[in-house]
């Protein structure tokens, strides 16, 4: 397990806290949360970051609420990040 400095944020991912060092990206986060898939496709495939740089738009995840791409994003103290899923998907995670 990696030392935790003080420097350490605290995020969540999909309501977990996850520790994240000063500066990272979201994406870099996400990645050492092992979480590799951002969203799912309207036929709910898992879409996952292909460029790093900005320009696919495969990285976007939710943050607090509003839609970002992780790979240009810094993690911040607090944020709560999540999966991006497809409407249909959604509504039937809230009637499970
Ligand atoms: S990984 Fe391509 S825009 Fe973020």
């Amino acid at each position: 397990m990696p030392e935790r400095r003080e420097s350490d944020s605290e995020i969540t991912i999909d309501g977990r806290p996850v520790r994240v060092p000063e500066g990272v990206t979201l994406l870099a986060a996400l990645y050492a949360a092992g979480r590799f898939a951002t969203r799912r496709s309207l036929s709910g495939e898992a879409r996952a970051p292909l460029c790093g740089m900005g320009g696919c738009y495969e990285c976007r995840v939710l943050v607090n609420g509003a839609v970002r791409r992780s790979c240009l994003t810094l993690a911040e103290p607090g944020m709560e990040v999540a999966l991006i899923l497809p409407v249909r998907m959604t509504q039937e995670a809230e009637h499970a």
